[in-house]
């Protein structure tokens, strides 16, 4: 039997019935003679059918299922990383993500890498041993953020508030003012919460105190408002596998002119090679110099995907992110749920829902991923174990999929309840 868990696949081949020549057949020059070589070992030569994915619906933290049009420009073949049409797709990449982002920024890229990839070239590019860096903490993710900047060597000051609640303007001005930091980082969407941080102003407030402002959009970009320019916002980075309906794999990534001039006046340099935007930018930019082997596929997807969302138009798609999210939350207090966060600062792509008393939420998401193909998150952190998080995020914000979901939960919630009825945990 094959081992992994993808075996809907027939044909598969088990150990020992692998209808391979032995290597020992294979012409070696004189001096590879087999004779001088190690025995291979079959020991972890498993054999596995070709593999065969489940039908899922992602409703969860992310990913999020991708546009189908993504997945077919992904499975294109791959050119060179150097031929003149990925240099000219790379160019229509970096433009459209200027146009998602609302920005005119130069360094507009997609990392190669994850969200969190780009989180800590933002970070390596712009703090110096002994920078003073103040990380906004109301969530899993901004505690990410702080444990980054101290490994680069910065002095990180946290402003935290309550998981579930927002920064007041106040509040980040009192930390300006008290710390004087280089930079301030901050959570658009916190993901762990399924807050919406209103940004307008903190830009302002930086400069007013010469700080740098980075902001990640990770569970925003393409489907919350957002405007790095506008906004004052200095280093923004976010993700491929949710607002723009890609795959894991890749990290958009901006900074702006403020920035720069930091990144230029560095004292040494950027401790991450991999992530140093100044060596990147003799690839992306007009030099066009090898860096690292671009994931060329991962790229065409992002063309695609963000060619979608130019297609639709970023006012159309908060729109839409929004309306459904609206759904879902009427429908979830008609099946009287609460929800953790107060409207005016929910989140369209991530609902954080309490998990009514009583309940056993590990086994009611298990159950529908088991029984309808359906993922909802657990909580994070200090949420672990009492709230739901259900992602509408991209291709997957439809009115049909919330339909979907709040049908399941009226239908199936029901048998995971106790049956003396409860209060709601706290
Ligand atoms: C707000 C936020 N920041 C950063 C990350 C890290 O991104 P990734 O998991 O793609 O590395 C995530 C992941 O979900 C996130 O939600």
């Amino acid at each position: 039997m094959p081992r992994s868990g993808f075996h809907q696949c027939a044909g598969s081949l088990s150990r020992g019935t692998l209808a391979y020549s032995p290597l020992t057949r294979f012409p070696y020059p004189q001096a590879l003679a087999p004779s001088v070589l190690p025995t291979v070992s079959s020991q972890h030569r498993i054999g596995l059918a070709p593999i065969a994915t489940p039908e899922r619906l992602l409703l969860g933290p992310g990913p999020s299922n991708a546009h189908p049009q993504v997945l077919q420009a992904l499975a294109r073949m791959p050119i060179g990383h150097l031929d003149p049409l990925y240099l000219e797709l790379m160019v229509e990449v970096q433009e459209l993500l200027r146009y998602a982002w609302q920005t005119d920024n130069r360094l507009t890229l997609p990392m190669s890498g994850t969200g969190s990839a780009a989180m800590e070239a933002a970070i390596a590019n712009m703090i110096e041993p002994g920078d003073r860096v103040v990380v906004a903490v109301n969530g899993y993710f901004g505690l990410r953020l702080a444990d980054m900047a101290g490994r680069y060597g910065a002095d990180v000051i946290t402003i935290e508030r309550p998981w579930g609640e927002a920064f007041s303007l106040e509040e980040i001005k009192a930390a300006l003012e008290a710390h004087h930091p280089t930079l301030l980082a901050i959570v658009h969407a916190e993901t762990s919460t399924g807050i919406c941080q209103p940004l307008e102003g903190i830009g302002d407030l930086c400069r007013a105190h010469d700080a740098l402002l980075l902001v990640d959009t990770v569970t925003s970009l393409g489907a919350v408002p957002l405007f790095l320019d506008d906004w004052k916002i200095d280093l923004a980075y976010s993700c491929s596998q949710k607002g723009l309906s890609c795959p894991p794999g890749l990290g958009p990534f901006s900074m702006g002119p403020r920035a720069e001039q930091k990144l230029a006046s560095r004292k040494g340099k950027v401790p991450n090679w991999y992530l140093d935007v100044s060596l990147l930018n003799n690839y992306w930019g007009s030099d066009r110099v090898y860096h690292h082997t671009a994931p060329v596929n991962m790229n065409y997807g992002m063309r695609e995907a963000l060619r979608l969302l130019a297609e639709e138009g970023l006012e159309q798609a908060w729109g839409r992110h929004r309306s459904n999210a609206e759904q879902l939350w009427n429908g979830l207090e008609r099946l009287g749920l609460q929800l953790l966060v107060p409207e005016p600062l929910r989140l369209p792509t991530l609902t954080t829902v309490r998990i009514p008393a009583g309940v056993d939420g590990k086994a009611f998401s298990r159950h529908l991923l088991d029984q309808f193909g359906i993922e909802v998150g657990g909580g994070l952190g200090v949420l672990a174990g009492k709230v739901w998080r259900i992602g509408l995020m991209g291709y997957n914000s439809t009115p049909a999929n919330v339909d979907r979901l709040l049908n399941l939960l009226e239908s199936e919630l029901p048998a995971f309840q106790p049956t003396v009825p409860a209060a709601v945990a706290a």
